[in-house]
This record gives structure tokens, C-alpha cells and sequence, in this order.
């Protein structure tokens, strides 16, 4: 039946009377599952922070730059489901994907990238499922970031639930180009796009050379 309704609100089918109350379970359903990946995201920010303020006292230089954090919308979930052939519904969404709760780190320096992820990783309460190492591997339009999916565990009134969480972490230079190259890809009718695609796959090459390069100095005058 939910998938029904789910095919009929994709399908824009105006919804029978007598779902109504399908909808509102569902609805329900939905945000239970939207509340327990953001206690996911707070669990993990948290933990980010703890190594955050102990860096801070215990060295002169704390890696973490800035935390961000995203929950996918409604319409991306659905859109990521069908697009990779999978059923519309709540339960198919926490089963099939890895990204509704996302955790971004900046870092100034590629090595704190690492030193980061193995400092969360470490901790004996977070599976680790994948990496995917962007910037040792970049991608061919030059995008650049380490990419881990966490298990984390969430205590909840009357059970401990793992819950999945994309962790991307990138240097400051490195945001700015997916941010830019982001953009540039969601804009439609872009005339000469690819030409701006090389235009930026130059940026990331110059950007990659400058964080080489910015690590070496701070390695030289010791302050990392
Ligand atoms: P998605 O379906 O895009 O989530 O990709 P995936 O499930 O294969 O995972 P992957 O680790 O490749 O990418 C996950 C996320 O990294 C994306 O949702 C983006 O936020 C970011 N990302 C990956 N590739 C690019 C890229 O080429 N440019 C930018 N700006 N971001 C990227
Ligand atoms: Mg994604």
C-alpha cells in the first residue's frame, strides 16, 4: 500500500480519500526516520567537536577548520532512489542509502585530512563501511576530498541503533573548487560548458599544487 502511495505521489495521481490515513503513517514514518539520522548527525558533530577542543588546548594548532553538516531532502531521497532503481519507501531509503546524513570537515592541510579521519575511525563505537579517497584517486574533472560512510551508534528510549553517515573531508582550497564546480553543474544552459569544465579541472590542478606545496612550508617551519 505505501508503495502504491508513493507511485501515486510521484506519478502526481491525485491520492484516494481512502489512503489518507496511509499518507499520514507514512508521513509519520518518514519523519521518525529524518529524526534519527539528525541524532546520527548530532552524534557525530559531537565528536568532531571533542577532538575539536582537545587539539585546541593540548597543541597550538587545531586541524578542524569548520563543521558542516547536511540532511538530504525528501525530493533528493526519492530522486537517488529511482535513479538507482530502487523502491520508494522509508524502509528502502535507510536500507539503500548512505548519504542522508552528511558531515563535512575543513581542514587547512591535507595531512590533518587523514589525521582526522583516522582520530574518528579509531574510536571503538564507529564501524567504518567505506572510504572512497578522492584525492589520492581524484575524479576526472579534478573533484578532490576523502570520503568515509560511519556506522554510529544512537541510544534511543528503547534501543541502540546504528545509523549511517557520509563524513566527507577536504582542506579549505578544496571546498571552494566543489563549490564552485557544484554550481557550475546544476546551472542549466551554460554556453561553452566544456570549456568551463577544463577552466575548472586547471583550478583543481592549481589548487592541488598549492596545498602540496602550503603543507611543505608548514612542515618546514614546524608547525604541524
Ligand atoms: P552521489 O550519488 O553523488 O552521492 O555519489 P556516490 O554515492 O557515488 O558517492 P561519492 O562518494 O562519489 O560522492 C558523494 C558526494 O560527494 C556527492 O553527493 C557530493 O556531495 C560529493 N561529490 C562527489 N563527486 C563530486 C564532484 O565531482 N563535484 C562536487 N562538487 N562534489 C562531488
Ligand atoms: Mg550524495
Amino acid at each position: 500500500m505505501e508503495k502504491e502511495l508513493s507511485k501515486a505521489v510521484l506519478a502526481n495521481i491525485s491520492i484516494p480519500e481512502d489512503t489518507a490515513h496511509i499518507f499520514a503513517e507514512t508521513a509519520h514514518r518518514f519523519e521518525e526516520m529524518m529524526m534519527m539520522y539528525q541524532c546520527a548527525i548530532q552524534e557525530v558533530t559531537t565528536k568532531l567537536e571533542v577532538l575539536s577542543r582537545e587539539m585546541s588546548v593540548r597543541n597550538n594548532r587545531n586541524p578542524i577548520e569548520t563543521i558542516k553538516f547536511r540532511i538530504k531532502k525528501p525530493k533528493s531521497i526519492a530522486e537517488k532512489l529511482i535513479r538507482n532503481g530502487f523502491e520508494v519507501s522509508v524502509d528502502s531509503a535507510s536500507q539503500n542509502l548512505n548519504d542522508v546524513a552528511g558531515v563535512r570537515v575543513i581542514c587547512s592541510f591535507i595531512e590533518d585530512i587523514y589525521t582526522i579521519a583516522k582520530m574518528l575511525t579509531s574510536q571503538d563505537d564507529i564501524h567504518l563501511v567505506n572510504v572512497k579517497d578522492y584525492i589520492k584517486n581524484p575524479k576526472e574533472n579534478g573533484y578532490r576530498s576523502y570520503h568515509m560512510i560511519i556506522e554510529i551508534p544512537v541510544f534511543f528510549s528503547d534501543r541502540k541503533q546504528y545509523m549511517r553517515v557520509e563524513v566527507q573531508i577536504r582542506t579549505m582550497a578544496m571546498d571552494f573548487w566543489a563549490s564552485l564546480e557544484h554550481k557550475v553543474r546544476y546551472k542549466k544552459d551554460i554556453p561553452n560548458s566544456e570549456e568551463m569544465a577544463l577552466r575548472l579541472k586547471k583550478c583543481a590542478d592549481v589548487i592541488a599544487a598549492t596545498d602540496a606545496e602550503m603543507l611543505k612550508i608548514a612542515q618546514e617551519i614546524n608547525i604541524i
